[in-house]
Formats: C-alpha cells, structure tokens, sequence
C-alpha cells in the first residue's frame, strides 16, 4: 500500500490552485459565447452534422472519444476487468451507528495489445497486486442505495474515518491534528479530506472510496513508472495513457464490483471527485455509460474548463508541472490552444444525458470557472438532442441543481467548504430521489 508522501506536498500541490496562485480576481458572471457545437463540427465518418442520437452515439461519439484519447488523456486499455479477493465487515454500527462499514480488496486487470497486468500494489514493493475500496452503507436503508463513489487526495482513512480501517505503520493521514490539518482546513475548506458523512448517510447515499494513488501514484517519477508498467504492451509512449485516464478507470472498476451487489442501485452511481479527482470523474462518466452522474467539483484545465482562450491555469503550466498526468500530445498543444481539434465541452457532451453537476468558486481562477461554463454551453446541445433539460440559465448563477448540466459557484477559492456539500445533495436529490422513492 503506497500510503508515503507527506502531508506538505499535498498542501503545496494543492496550493498552486489555491494559496500560491490566489489572485484578487474573481469569474465575471457574464461569460461570453458557446464554443462550436459538437453536433456541427463534421470528422472523416459523418461530416454532415449530427440530427439523431442514434448518429451521436454510433459515429460522432465514438470518434470524439478517440480524439480524447490521443490528444489530451492517451488511450484507454483495450480491455478491463476486476474481481473481489476478499469482503469483510469492518464495523456494523459505524458513524453513530447510521452506516455499515465494509472493505473489499479487488485485483483489476488491464490489457494493451494482448498483454494484460494487474493494478494496484498491496504492500509497498511487494509481487502482491490489488487494491482495497472501503465502502459505507445506510444502515436504515429499505432497498437498493445510490453510491457516491470518491476519489481523494487523503488516504481511505481520512474520507471514511473509523478505526476499523487498517493503516500501515507510519502511514500518514490528512486529519491527524495539529497544524498542518489546521492550515489545510483554513486554506481549503472543512471538507477537504472528509465528507459530511453522517449527513450523507442520513440521505440515504452509500459512499465508495479508494485512495487513486494506491492504483497509481500522484508522482511524476512513480506514477510515469506505474502507468508505464500498467501499459506494458502499448507501444506509442506519446499517447500512453496519463493518470487522469488511470484514476478515471479505475472508478469503472469500482462500478465492476458495486454494480454485482444487490444492495446498491446500478441506476445511480455517481462520481465524484475535486480539481485532479474532478477530471478523472468526467473522463470516467464520458467513457463509461455504466455511470450515472458526475459531480466534478472545480476540475478546471483538463476537466470541464475550454483549453482555447484559456485563463487561469495554462496547458504549459499543467502539463510542465504534472507531466504524468496527460498523454504527450496534449503538453505539444501548450501556446496552440486554437489548433486542437477537441475541447473539453466534447468531454461534457460525451456524459449526455446523464446529470453532471460542475462546482466553482468566484476566486478560484486557476479552474477557470467562465471557461467550465462556456464548455456547458458547448455541451448543451448534445444534452437536448436526447431531449434532456442540459444547462437550464444563461449566466453563471443562480444555481439550478434539477438542470442535467447543473452549474454551482460560491464565493471564495478552491477547496471544499461547508457549502458545498449541501449543494451536491441538492443535486444529487433532484436526479437520483424519485427514482429511488418510485423503486421503494
Ligand atoms: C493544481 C493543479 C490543478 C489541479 C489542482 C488540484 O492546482 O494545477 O490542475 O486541479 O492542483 O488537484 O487541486
């Protein structure tokens, strides 16, 4: 289990989208202009533009997500798989008694060009593969649950804190106390490691969770290593896939086992994931329509946020100082934005019609959140040629959780503050209540 790393380096990686780069300027609520329709732009196969969902899905979709994959995240595995080693119980009565707390340890497969590998490392340096999910479930729940499935920059301890979770020795933690946790929480918000998850129990939500970094590690020297290792018989090394592509696969291999248990709803589960883990999300929903929502909470440059006439964080700046986690065509693009044949609203569309909620803050610039609307607005048409209600307001506020394309901005900076998670409930309850309550 990859579990080193202190907790200053996380603080400082964060801290580029945070402290460091915090500026006195906020999102203007006005944001100009839709970028070019992806119903309209015509490639090779159907260069007419696109008046059917069955033309989206069998043609253009399918071709937007090729264009992904070679230009900004690299490519995906040829083929997948997990299985359950182990199941247990950790604690029946967890969380004031209101959840059921478990812990699977999966093997997942990945296949490049016939050759396949298993992810994950359960013991630092060990032959052991795998990796561990701890999972919550309501314990007054009736029928089949939704599942808030989460990516974090903190250990599984940290997003589900019971002691029945096993840590290694020495492991480190997020929420240990002290000073560190305290300036973590000040610069970036109460709910940065752990989620209100009483209250999300009380709601009737199970979460999932892994540490992505036990799967591949949020390093450019261990993580170009692993993501080379787990793509063993790819042989283009300039559209290898990054880590954004891994972390976003391996929510997929969450929903392989999730979705093989009764107890939960294979009709609602939702992704989500803040500004690294908010991209890995989007990437996830849009190349697997086994998810059924995304909350992808300021996910800016190689998220939601447009790469053409970009502010805030640059393609030069996040590709230079992450080179792990994008394919190497995507770093060539940095300074010829406007030459790229994909933008980021195609990854919107591509999760149409499912619900996705994108999360901003007025201060935050370096997630960009003008370009994350104007991506919406991009994506927009797609939504309602499946006739679903797609971004439902023609400014950055007021916020409509029921909208299929559901735009949130608060005040203040980047980080996960006591506002926003009523806010993710919000949507979440608009899209995923009724369904429930019908089954029930
Ligand atoms: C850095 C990085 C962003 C990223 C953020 C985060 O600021 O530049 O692209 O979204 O870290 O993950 O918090």
């Amino acid at each position: 289990m990859r579990v080193s790393g202190p907790i200053a380096a996380l603080l400082a990686s964060l801290a580029l989208g945070g402290c460091a780069k915090l500026t006195l300027a906020w999102a203007n609520l006005d944001p100009h202009g839709a970028p070019a329709s992806p119903l309209a732009l015509g490639e090779s196969a159907n260069p007419g533009p696109i008046a059917t969902v069955e033309t989206w899905e069998s043609e253009r979709a399918p071709e937007l997500r090729a264009e992904l994959e070679r230009e900004v995240y690299g490519v995906m595995p040829d083929a997948s798989s997990a299985r359950v080693i182990s199941h247990e119980t950790l604690n029946e009565a967890a969380f004031n008694g209101k959840g059921r707390l478990e812990e699977y340890r999966i093997e997942a497969r990945v296949t490049f060009n016939g050759v396949t590998v298993t992810a994950g490392e359960i013991e630092e340096g060990s032959s052991e593969h795998g990796f561990l999910m701890d999972v919550v479930l309501p314990t007054n729940a009736s029928g089949p649950v939704p599942v808030i499935l989460i990516e974090s920059f903190c250990p599984r301890w940290d997003t589900l804190p019971d002691p029945a979770i096993a840590r290694q020795e020495g492991a480190w933690s997020c929420e240990e106390g002290g000073f560190m946790t305290s300036v973590m929480h000040y610069a970036f918000g109460r709910y940065i490691a752990t989620p209100p998850v009483e209250t999300i129990l009380d709601r009737g939500y199970a979460i999932a969770t892994i540490f992505p970094s036990e799967i591949v590690p949020d390093s450019k020297k261990k993580g170009l290593e692993e993501l080379k290792r787990l793509a063993a018989g790819y042989q283009d090394q300039k559209t290898r896939w990054g880590a954004i592509a891994a972390w976003g696969w391996a929510f997929s291999r969450m929903v392989d086992v999730l979705e093989d248990d009764a107890r939960f709803d294979k009709n609602a589960m939702i992704v989500w994931g803040h500004s690294r883990y908010g991209k890995a999300a989007l990437v996830a929903a849009a190349f697997d329509n086994r998810i059924d929502g995304v909350i992808a909470h300021q996910s800016g440059t190689g998220g939601a946020s447009l790469n053409r006439e970009k502010i805030g964080e640059s393609l030069k700046e996040i590709t230079s100082q992450y080179p792990h986690w994008f394919d190497e065509n995507y770093a060539a693009y940095a300074g010829h934005e406007e030459e790229m044949t994909v933008d980021q609203h195609m990854l919107l569309a591509l999760i149409a019609p499912r619900p996705v909620l994108l999360g901003n803050a007025r201060r935050d610039v370096w997630s960009d959140p003008n370009g994350a609307f104007r991506a919406a607005l991009g994506a927009d048409p797609v939504y309602e040629l499946y006739g679903s209600r797609g971004l439902d307001q023609a400014r950055l506020v007021p916020y409509r959780p029921q909208s299929d394309i559901a735009f949130w901005i608060r005040p203040g900076t980047h980080g996960v503050v006591q506002e926003d998670w009523p806010a993710f409930l919000e949507f979440l309850d608009a899209h995923f209540k009724h369904e429930r309550a019908a089954m029930n």
